[in-house]
């Protein structure tokens, strides 16, 4: 067994990229806005559109209130109701499905791949002609979910979504600053839109909750102003069009993101080394997560399958290695979704009985990793004793 370090392990590391940018920038970067007054939706979070559309080469990046309202604002913008079917892997946040179900229209739930644990592309085509067959909804969207942070098959879900005349929208929550055949997740040649969040937890991280909506067009972006504040009119403030949310950015968060970028591409590349070397050095005993053939991913969760999950957990527990479960329930078995719970999906529901998260950020030192390969080696030469 390798040492133990002697610091506790974290699952996710917070206060280090902290310590990196220096808490007094942030400090400067909130008596600014203090000063200037413009708390919501202020002169931070323009600045932070244009470099996020820079940075990941989409025509509009619109900054809002979270990850989930970027997901309802792409949705309304193309008017997604009742009577609509949207299909979203069940293998995912909640959030996702519940983007869809919010409006009124239907998740229509998709299989995994076993391999990269993303929406089986053969699934979905097989989903659509289902509904086309039962006649009673309308073939309206697609939305994947880079999990983990590993890019979807772009191209082939494309394909898919310009063969059936839908929308594509990718919930890129969790793989902000992740790439796919040379292109930032976010740009506009991967897809029609792209959401994406910034929880503490993700990759591209602000102190409380915010998120992104990337989109292709000038007409996409003036919808999704005017839904992100209660349907506004530009002509007339006072005349809401459509229905909309409170769904502004706070400055506050935009600064912090700001300042984050400053360090992202180099997080990016530790996250690049950590998440390889997890997966060149994990025990044969693990199935790890395939990242496609030109794509990096932002590894933003490091999830392993093993068919002993609740021995493999009190074994970490008693190593002192933080872990989680990356979804040990999928969205169709949940209470609120049973109305949706309507496909097979054999392979989400195995995804989820032996999903295993392990310590995965930036600032995971290659002794703290050791330490961990070494736990789970021991438990594999154990268990194959037994
Ligand atoms: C795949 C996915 N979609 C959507 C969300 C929602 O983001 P937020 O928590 O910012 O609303 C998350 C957050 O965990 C997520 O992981």
């Amino acid at each position: 067994m390798t040492t133990k370090p002697e610091k506790p392990i974290m699952l996710f590391d917070l206060p280090s990229a902290q310590k990196a940018i220096g808490q007094e920038k942030f400090l400067e970067s909130f008596k600014a806005i203090l000063n200037h007054g413009g708390y919501a939706q202020g002169p931070e979070c323009t600045q932070l559109e244009e470099k996020l559309a820079s940075y990941s080469g989409a025509k509009n990046c619109l900054t809002c209130s979270s990850g989930t309202d970027a997901l309802i604002l792409a949705l309304m913008a193309w008017g997604v109701k009742s009577g609509d079917a949207v299909y979203v892997p069940s293998f995912t946040f909640v959030a996702t499905a519940e983007a869809v179900a919010f409006l009124g229209a239907t998740p229509v739930f998709v299989d995994s791949d076993p391999d990269t644990f993303n929406m089986d592309v053969n699934d979905l085509k097989k989903a659509i002609e289902e509904t086309k067959t039962q006649g009673k909804l309308t073939p309206k969207a697609i939305i994947s979910v880079d999990i983990f942070g590993s890019p979807v098959d772009y191209d082939a879900i494309s394909a898919v979504a310009k063969e059936n005349n839908m929308k594509f929208l990718s919930d890129a929550a969790q793989s902000y600053g992740s790439s796919y055949n040379g292109k930032k997740i976010g740009s506009s040649a991967l897809c029609d839109m792209t959401a994406t969040s910034f929880y503490p937890t993700k990759p591209l991280a602000c102190y409380g909750d915010g998120g992104a909506v990337f989109c292709n067009t000038d007409e996409e972006f003036a919808l999704l102003k005017s839904c992100r504040v209660h349907g506004m009119s530009t002509e007339d403030k006072y005349d809401n069009l459509r229905l909309g949310l409170t769904g502004r950015m706070d400055s506050f968060q935009a600064a912090v993101i700001l300042h984050k970028l400053s360090i992202f591409d180099k997080e990016m590349k530790d996250r690049e080394t950590i998440g390889r070397y997890y997966h060149k050095n994990m025990p044969a005993a693990y199935k790890t997560q395939k990242i496609l053939d030109g794509a990096q991913s932002a590894w933003a969760i490091y999830t392993i399958l093993s068919d002993n999950r609740e021995a493999l957990m009190n074994h970490l527990k008693e190593c002192g290695v933080p872990f989680a479960s990356f979804y040990p329930r999928p969205v169709h078995t949940q209470t609120a979704y049973q109305m949706y719970n309507t496909r097979k999906l054999p392979v989400c529901e195995t995804l989820a009985k032996q999903v295993v998260s392990l310590p995965m950020h930036p600032y995971l030192t290659q002794q703290e990793q050791d330490y961990i390969l070494s736990c789970l080696a021991d438990f594999a030469s154990k268990t194959k004793a037994a």
